[in-house]
């Protein structure tokens, strides 16, 4: 166990996935390719919507022996294959939410011919009803002109009102710009805050977080930050190069 903590292997998951033992991971975070065509520089994202199906179903299987028995999975889908995945997913998890990411996009142009899709669909499972979850590490705060207007007396006190609300199921959270501090050279880079609110709910301090498609490292920096471990896999050699750039620098900018 202890030669995977903090290790990214350069390697396909399925092929993989052995190292990791059974009933060890805290959480999943599974970001995979969306079945857009998009470049990883492989040919991930390149399969028909039938061989992503089946393929989704395997690796779904691969990791659930994984988690323990408090241990959460998220996966990150769009609308048009969700239905499928959560389905095949609800007869081996609990599914404890539905979470629509609003990416925030501009409106501009867009399609003619059907509503702008702006967001991506994220389903948040659990192994058995004992799942970790830690509501408070992730509330939002109110504002003080929001917590002023709330002052009538069936309010007051209430723990809600003083230490922030829960971030119900619709984030929105904008897609990192590609002038951001935080973008790095990867297609699909998810926003740390987003990755942050998975980690901090759904994983203890400490515990061991898994990435199966780590792309450019956001679940390891998350971690990091957070003080929990992490491991993962991911095909592409440059995008690990990339990771452990970006940890060095995270780990500089800790010291
Ligand atoms: C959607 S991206 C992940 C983005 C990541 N969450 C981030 O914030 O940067 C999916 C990644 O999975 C990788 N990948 C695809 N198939 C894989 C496989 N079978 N095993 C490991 N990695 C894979 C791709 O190369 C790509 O970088």
């Amino acid at each position: 166990m202890k030669n995977i903590i903090n290790t990214i292997f350069n390697e396909d998951v399925l092929k993989g996935i052995y190292k990791i033992p059974d009933r060890s991971l805290d959480l999943i975070i599974a970001d995979p390719p969306y079945c857009l065509g998009k470049d990883y520089g492989n040919n991930s994202d390149k399969m028909s919507p039938n061989e992503y199906l089946k393929w989704s179903y395997l690796w779904i299987d691969a990791v659930i022996p994984k988690m323990k028995e408090t241990g959460n999975f998220y996966i990150f889908l769009t609308w048009k294959y969700s239905p499928e995945i959560f389905s095949y997913i609800k007869q081996k998890l609990i599914m404890i939410n539905e979470i629509i990411w609003d990416r925030k996009v501009p409106s501009m142009g867009g399609s003619t011919r059907s509503f702008t899709s702006v967001h991506d669909t994220i389903g948040f499972f659990a192994k058995t009803k004992k799942y970790f979850f830690d509501l408070d590490a992730v509330r939002i705060p109110y504002d003080q002109e929001t917590k002023k207007a709330r002052t009538r007396s069936i309010f007051v006190g209430k723990k809600w009102l003083e230490i922030g609300y829960n971030p119900k199921d619709l984030w929105s959270i904008a897609r990192i710009h590609a002038q951001a501090p935080e973008r790095e050279k990867h297609p699909t880079q998810k926003p740390l805050e987003l990755i942050d609110r998975m980690v901090l709910s759904s994983s203890p301090e400490g515990g061991l977080v898994f990435d199966p498609f780590m792309g450019s490292g956001t679940t390891a920096i998350s971690c990091i930050n957070n003080n929990r471990k992490f491991v993962g896999f991911e095909l592409n050699p440059n995008y690990c190069k990339l990771i452990q750039n970006r940890i060095s620098k995270i780990k500089k900018a800790n010291l």
